[in-house]
């Protein structure tokens, strides 16, 4: 399995547009499944960008306006690349 890593947006706009629960379906993911030793999450203040939020990397690739219902989906894809 490989390892990822999620950067969130942190910030206000991305927070209230979608990161929030994205965190939330992330971290539960995470803990059902035992995967913390696989994905590292880390979290950003305000990249610049919030027009075109939420806002969140995977293994260093943008994603713009993610559905935060999307992010489970993503992560497990890289995780079995
Ligand atoms: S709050 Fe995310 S880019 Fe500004």
């Amino acid at each position: 399995m490989n390892k990822v890593k999620v950067e969130l947006c942190m910030g206000s706009s991305c927070f209230a547009r979608g990161n929030s629960k994205a965190l939330e379906n992330i971290e539960s993911y995470i803990k059902e499944n035992h995967l913390e030793d696989f994905v590292e999450l880390e979290g950003h203040l305000c990249l610049g960008n919030c027009k075109n939020g939420p806002n969140i990397k995977i293994n260093g690739i943008s994603f713009e306006g993610l559905d935060p219902d999307c992010l489970v989906d993503l992560v497990e894809r890289e995780l079995n690349k």
